[in-house]
């Protein structure tokens, strides 16, 4: 089979955020360097999963994708257009053809629509469907997201979060996007509940194909749901492949401590010994050679000095590490990230 043509790339994406401060009049510029070369591939139909630690540029990288921050240097090439150079049009159409899930389901509505009017209106801004057909196409996009009429009439407050995120996720499936990103879209949900919401997400992308970035911290969520999974660091990707290749055997020391860092549910068993010491450097102030250097236990005089490690591929599983594969043992923890039983086969949806 032919390789698909990607859907997104990014190709050495640079983006840093100016922040006033410093030297003696205040004046001199400093900057936030959030994304630090970042290229990425997302193929039509492909759940992708991004994780990492607060502040290692997940959130920023799934804003440029969708051309919502505007970037220091390197390209986004959405659907074979680049549109990094910000022009209206190039714009215009990622608009119309991206959707983003928001974290926090409530505050992302309008509190004075109902869940049906909170889709329409998406109906009619795109200009989907005919004005006759809106109120048809709302019900069977409510129906998609396992949610009954009942509730359309229903405003945000009287929802409960997993139902709120649910009209958001009917929000985002009207504009027919041909990606969606995803950030952290059921960290605020109960743990129930996010299930509900992860099952939802692998019946809709089987059943419509969709193409997913899914930004989140827990790694047993991506492992369930993502086909494949990009590791951040510092805004640089240290790791990337298949996710059962990257949580099974992972290349990069760091994605070895995240998973390793995954707390143990059996009170008997006790906590790993502090698999990752101390808190990532400044992103204000990176550390010279590979950013991971300070924390990592595998460090060596090369990582200290040299610049920091390209991405290297191997088997579609890509590593930005002087490490050869099969250096670094299994993590112990790996296999909890097998489904927990909240994530679970679809049962019993309760609309
Ligand atoms: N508008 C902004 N101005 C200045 N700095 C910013 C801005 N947005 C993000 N940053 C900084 O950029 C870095 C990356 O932030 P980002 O929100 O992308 O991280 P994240 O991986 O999504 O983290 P989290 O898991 O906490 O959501 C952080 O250091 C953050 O403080
Ligand atoms: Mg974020």
């Amino acid at each position: 089979m032919r390789p698909q043509a990607p859907l997104v790339e990014t190709d050495d994406v640079v983006l840093h955020f100016p922040v006033s401060g410093g030297g003696p009049l205040g004046l001199s510029r400093r900057f936030v360097k959030a994304l630090n070369g970042v290229s990425l591939t997302v193929r039509p139909g492909e759940t992708v999963g991004l994780v990492g630690e607060s502040g290692s540029g997940k959130s920023t990288l799934g804003r440029a994708l969708l051309g919502l921050e505007p970037i220091t240097s390197g390209h986004v090439v959405f659907d074979g257009t680049s549109v990094s150079a910000g022009k209206r049009q190039d714009l215009a159409r990622l608009r119309r053809e991206t959707a983003m899930v928001f974290q926090d389901p409530l505050n992302a509505l309008n509190p004075r629509l109902t869940a049906g009017e909170a889709i329409a209106e998406v109906l009619r801004v795109h200009r989907k469907v005919p004005k006759d057909e809106i109120a048809g196409r709302v019900d069977e996009l409510l129906t998609l997201v396992g949610l009954g009429p009942s509730l359309a009439r229903r405003k945000p407050q009287a929802l409960s979060g997993g139902q709120c995120q649910r009209v958001g996720i009917a929000r985002a499936l009207a504009i027919e996007p041909k990606l969606i990103v995803a950030d952290e879209c059921v960290a605020a949900l109960d743990v129930s509940i996010q299930g509900q919401i992860i099952n939802l997400f692998i019946d809709l992308k089987d059943r419509m194909k969709l193409t997913v970035v899914f930004i989140a911290h827990d790694l047993a969520i991506v492992r369930r749901l993502c086909d494949r999974v990009a590791v951040m660091y510092l805004g640089r990707i240290v790791e990337e492949g298949p996710t059962e290749k990257v949580f099974s055997s992972p290349r990069h020391p760091y994605t070895a401590a995240l998973i390793e860092s995954i707390p143990e549910i059996d009170p008997d068993i006790p906590l790993p010994e502090a698999p990752m010491q101390g808190e990532p450097p400044s992103p204000m102030n990176l550390p010279p050679g590979c950013a991971f250097h300070p924390r990592c236990p595998h460090a060596r005089q090369q990582c200290r000095a040299d610049p920091p490690p390209e991405l290297r591929r191997r088997d579609d599983h890509g590593w930005a590490c002087i490490l050869e594969p099969g250096d670094l043992p299994r993590p112990q923890t790996a296999d909890r990230l097998h489904p927990a039983p909240h994530l679970q086969s679809p049962q019993g949806e309760h609309p």
